[in-house]
C-alpha cells in the first residue's frame, strides 16, 4: 500500500500526468468503460498473476516472493496504476491463513490461526459449524490484507492414498458440497473471496501436473463435478481453482468444455477461474477456455497473450471476456476499497473456535465398557512420539504458520490429569534428540511446507510393565502425516508400523493384566487401516489433524467436557486395496514400475502419465454397500457417550420433490448431538443405482437426555436424478424410492417411502468425453 501511494506522488510530481492521474480510475459502474480504455498490453498483464513493479511486488513469479505486499501470500492479480487498479493478493488456504510469520524490520511474528483441516470440519457434519470457522477465518484474511483466500479444497477421497485427502472433505459430493458451501459462505461474510479448488478430478498427487484422469461422463457429473455444482450454487465463491491435471485428455485449465460450457453456462457461475501454481502452458487455450487468470504468472504467458492476439490465434473477445471478469472481482476487494487492515487478528478468540470445532469434528470408533469417558482416572502413562509432538495440520500450501500446538501431553496437563513423569522424560528427551538431528522444530521448521512425523520411539516390556503398575490408564497417539505432491503408501503409512503394532499389542497385555485400560487416539489426516488391531485396545478416538488447539480438545473428549458427536464421511475399509480405485491408483503402478500401456502412448505408465477410473460411481460407501463388502468402520458411523432413539419417520411430496421428517430423542444420560442421514434407494430399472445414496443430513443441537428434537430434510427430484450418458440428462426414474434414516450407512433407523409418479430429466451439455477406453 505504501509503494502505491509513493509511485502515486512520484508521478503526480513528475508531472507525467497530471492529466493522466484525472484520467478514468476504476470504480464498480464502470468496468465497460475501463475495458475500452485497455491496451492490450495491459489487459494481458492483467490476465497473468504476480508481477507488478509499480506496486512494489517486485517480479514475483513464484510463491513466496511476493514480500512487497503480504510476504508469503501465494500470488497477486496485477495492478494497472494508470486505470486505478490495484494489485490484489492471493494466499492458502485451507487450514487458516498461510503468510510468512517473521518479516525483516519487524519484532513481532505475523500468525495466523492453525484450524482443523477439511476432514475434520467434515465429520463434524454441522454445516453452521463450519460456516462459523469460515466467518472466523475469513476475519484473518481481512486483517492480514489479503483478497481471496485459496480455499476450500474439496477433491473427492477416490482413494484413501491420496496425499491430500486431509484438506478434503469425504467420498461423497453431497457432504463435500455442502460443507464447501457453507465455508465459502463464512469466509465471504467478510467482503473477501474464496478460491474453490481444484477444478476438477484431482484425487490423486502422483504426476499431479500432468496425469490424465480418464473417467465416464456419468462418474464425472456424479461424483466429481456435483460437490463443486453444489458449492458454486449455494456458496457463490468468489473465484475458481482450475487444477493442475488433464482430464479426459484435456488439461483442466485448457479445458473450455469444464469452465465454460459446464460451470459457466450450466451452473451460473459469474466469478474468476484461476489456474493452480502452474508455469506456462498454451496460455491462448486457457484464455479461450475460459480461464482468466494465469498462476503464479510469468511475463512469457503475457506476451503469449499479446502475440496470440496479434496473430489472430486468440481474439479479442475471448481475452475482454476474461479482463472483464477480472475487473469485476477486482471491484469486490477490500484493497480496492481501500480496506485499513489492522494485522492483528483476534488470535484469542479464533483459538476457542478451533478448539470447539475440532473437538466436534472427532470421531469415537470404539468404546468398550464405558472406557471413556475416563472417570476418577488421574495418572495417565501417555505413550506415542506424536502425543508429544503433536500433528495440528498437514504438509504442503496447506500448512498454516500457527503461534502454537498444544499437544496431548499439555492438554491432559491443562484438565488437571497426570502424565506419568519417567515416561514423559523419555519421550520428551527423544523427541529433542530428532528435533537436534533433524534441526527441526515443528512451529519453525520450513513454514512454507511444515515437516513431517518423527519415526516412533521403541519402548521396551520392562518399561511398559512399570507404567502398567504406575498408571490408571494407557493413551497412545497413532500419528501420520499427509501432504501436497505425494501420495501415501500402504505399508508402513495406512498400515501400522511394525513398531507401533509392537507397542500396541505390548501396551495392551501389560496394561489389561493390570486390570487397566488402553485407549488409542489416531492424530492423522485420512484413514488409515484399523481393522486388523481394533480388538486390541478398549477405546478408539479419531482425532484427525486437528489445528493449534488439538491437545485441548482431543483431552475435552476423553475426559467427558464435550461428547462426540462426529460421523466419518469417508468409508474405513479393512483393506486399502478393497477400494475397487485401487486398481486404477499410483500404489499398483509402483508395484509394476515403468510399464508402459498399450493405447496410451509409447511413455504413457499407466496409473502415472494416466488413470482409468473403471471404477466410475463406485467410489466409497457406493460401491462398499452395494458389493456387500465388509468394512472396517462404515461411512457415516460415531459413536457417542450418549444414546439416540429414532421416532417414525414421515415422507410427503413437495413442488419438485420431497420433504421428509424424523424425531431424535436422547435416550441416554448426557447430553449430545446426533447426526442422522438420508439416504435413499431408488426403484429398480433404469439406470444401475448404488444400494442407497447419501441425500440429505442434518444434526441435531445439543440435545439434554430425555429431549427431542424434529429433523427436516429437502430432497428435489433434480438431487435423486443419475446422469444417464445415453440422453446426455440428469434422470429420475418414476416409482417408489425407499428413504432411509441412518445413524450410518449400515445402520438404518427407519424407512418411508416416496413415489415419484413421472420420470424427472433435465437434459445438459454433452461433453467432457473420456478420449480413451476404460475397459
Ligand atoms: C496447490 C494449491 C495452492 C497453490 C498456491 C499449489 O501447489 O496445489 O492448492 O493454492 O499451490 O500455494
Amino acid at each position: 500500500m505504501k509503494l502505491y501511494k509513493i509511485t502515486i506522488v512520484a508521478l503526480l510530481l513528475s508531472g507525467v500526468g497530471r492529466a493522466e492521474a484525472q484520467q478514468l480510475k476504476l470504480n464498480a459502474g464502470n468496468v465497460d468503460e475501463i475495458l475500452k480504455a485497455m491496451t492490450l498490453e495491459e489487459k494481458a498483464s492483467l490476465l497473468v498473476g504476480g508481477r507488478n513493479k509499480s506496486y512494489g511486488g517486485g517480479n514475483a513469479t513464484t510463491i513466496g516472493f511476493t514480500e512487497a505486499v503480504v510476504p508469503g501470500a501465494a500470488g497477486l492479480t496485477q495492478g494497472i496504476e494508470r486505470l486505478g487498479i490495484p494489485p490484489t493478493v492471493l494466499s492458502d488456504g485451507p487450514a487458516g491463513v498461510r503468510i510468512q510469520p517473521t518479516r525483516e524490520g519487524s519484532s513481532r511474528p505475523y500468525h495466523a490461526t492453525g484450524f482443523p483441516v477439511g476432514t475434520s470440519l467434515a465429520t463434524t457434519w454441522n454445516v453452521d459449524l463450519v460456516e462459523s470457522v469460515g466467518k472466523a477465518m475469513g476475519e484473518e484474511v481481512l486483517d492480514y490484507g489479503i483478497d481471496v483466500l485459496l480455499a476450500p479444497g474439496m477433491n473427492i477421497h477416490r482413494s484413501p492414498l491420496c496425499g491430500r485427502n486431509f484438506e478434503y472433505y469425504s467420498e461423497d459430493p453431497l457432504v463435500t458440497g455442502k460443507m464447501a458451501a457453507a465455508f465459502v459462505r463464512g469466509i465471504q461474510k467478510n467482503g473477501v473471496g474464496t478460491s474453490i479448488k481444484h477444478f476438477a478430478v484431482n484425487s490423486q498427487e502422483t504426476n499431479r501436473n500432468h496425469v490424465d484422469e480418464v473417467v465416464s461422463q456419468r462418474a464425472v457429473r456424479e461424483i466429481y463435478l456435483k460437490g463443486f455444482e453444489i458449492a458454486v450454487k449455494e456458496g457463490k465463491p468468489w473465484t475458481v481453482m482450475s487444477s493442475y491435471n488433464r482430464l479426459n485428455g484435456v488439461y483442466t485449465q485448457e479445458n473450455r468444455e469444464l469452465l465454460t460450457t459446464v460451470l459457466r453456462d450450466e451452473w451460473g457461475f459469474d466469478g474468476i477461474v484461476m489456474t493452480d501454481w502452474i508455469g506456462q502452458r498454451n496460455t491462448a487455450a486457457q484464455v479461450h477456455a475460459g480461464n482468466d487468470l494465469m498462476e503464479p504468472g510469468m511475463p512469457a504467458q503475457s506476451e503469449e497473450i499479446i502475440a496470440k492476439v496479434k496473430s489472430g490465434e486468440l481474439s479479442v473477445e475471448d481475452v475482454d471476456a476474461c479482463v472483464r471478469r477480472i475487473l469485476e472481482y477486482i471491484v469486490k476487494t477490500p484493497r480496492f476499497r481501500g480496506y485499513k487492515y489492522s494485522e492483528q487478528p483476534a488470535l484469542e478468540a479464533h483459538a476457542a473456535v478451533t478448539r470447539r470445532s475440532a473437538a466436534e469434528g472427532m470421531v469415537l470408533l470404539k468404546n468398550e465398557d464405558n472406557t471413556l469417558p475416563l472417570k476418577d482416572l488421574k495418572k495417565v502413562a501417555l505413550f506415542g512420539i506424536t502425543s508429544y509432538d503433536f500433528i495440528a495440520g498437514g504438509m504442503g500450501s496447506g500448512n498454516v504458520c500457527k503461534p502454537y500446538v498444544v499437544n496431548l501431553m499439555q492438554g491432559l496437563d491443562n484438565a488437571g490429569l497426570e502424565v506419568t513423569e519417567d515416561l514423559k522424560k523419555l519421550y520428551l528427551a527423544y523427541k529433542d534428540y530428532q528435533e537436534a538431528k533433524t534441526e527441526s522444530e515443528r512451529l519453525s521448521f520450513d513454514w512454507r511446507w511444515g515437516r513431517d512425523i518423527f519415526p516412533e520411539m521403541s519402548v521396551s516390556r520392562t518399561c511398559i510393565d512399570k507404567q502398567a503398575k504406575k498408571a490408571d490408564v494407557a493413551v497412545f497417539t497413532v500419528g501420520r502425516q499427509g501432504g501436497e505432491a505425494w501420495d501415501r503408501k500402504v505399508k508402513d503409512d495406512f498400515n501400522l508400523t511394525a513398531q507401533e503394532r509392537q507397542l500396541l499389542d505390548d501396551l495392551c497385555a501389560a496394561f489389561h493384566a493390570e486390570g487397566k485400560k488402553v485407549v488409542v487416539v489416531i492424530n492423522a489426516g485420512g484413514v488409515i487401516e484399523t481393522a486388523s488391531w481394533k480388538e486390541l485396545p478398549d477405546a478408539i478416538l479419531l482425532a484427525w489433524q486437528p489445528g493449534e488447539e488439538g491437545g485441548n480438545s482431543v483431552t475435552d473428549l476423553l475426559v467427558g467436557k464435550e461428547n462426540p458427536s462426529g460421523k466419518l464421511t469417508m468409508t474405513f475399509p479393512v483393506s486399502a486395496m478393497d477400494h475397487p480405485s485401487s486398481l486404477n491408483f499410483p500404489t499398483t503402478a509402483s508395484q509394476v514400475p515403468g510399464k508402459p500401456v498399450e493405447g496410451a502412448g509409447k511413455w504413457a505408465k499407466r496409473n502415472v502419465d494416466y488413470t482409468l477410473h473403471q471404477e466410475g460411481i463406485n467410489v466409497g460407501y457406493r460401491y462398499f454397500a452395494t458389493a456387500g463388502k465388509k468394512v472396517s468402520y462404515p461411512f457415516g458411523y460415531g459413536l457417542s457417550y450418549t444414546t439416540f432413539s429414532y421416532g417414525k419417520s414421515a415422507v410427503k411430496a413437495s413442488a419438485d420433490g420431497f420433504k421428509a421428517s424424523i424425531v431424535v430423542t436422547n435416550t441416554g444420560k448426557v447430553a449430545g448431538k446426533e447426526v442422522v442421514q438420508l439416504y435413499v434407494s431408488a426403484p429398480g430399472g433404469g439406470l444401475q443405482k448404488p444400494a442407497l445414496e447419501l441425500k440429505s443430513f442434518a444434526k441435531t443441537r445439543l440435545l439434554q437426555p430425555g429431549e427431542s428434537e424434529t429433523l427436516t430434510f429437502d430432497v428435489t427430484n433434480y438431487a435423486l436424478a443419475s446422469f444417464d450418458e445415453a440422453v446426455q440428462s440428469w434422470v429420475s426414474a418414476k416409482g417408489r424410492y425407499t428413504v432411509k434414516f441412518g445413524a450410518s450407512v449400515e445402520d438404518i433407523r427407519a424407512t418411508s417411502v416416496y413415489t415419484l409418479s413421472k420420470e424427472f430429466t433435465q437434459k445438459v451439455n454433452d461433453v467432457l468425453k473420456p478420449g480413451m477406453s476404460l475397459e
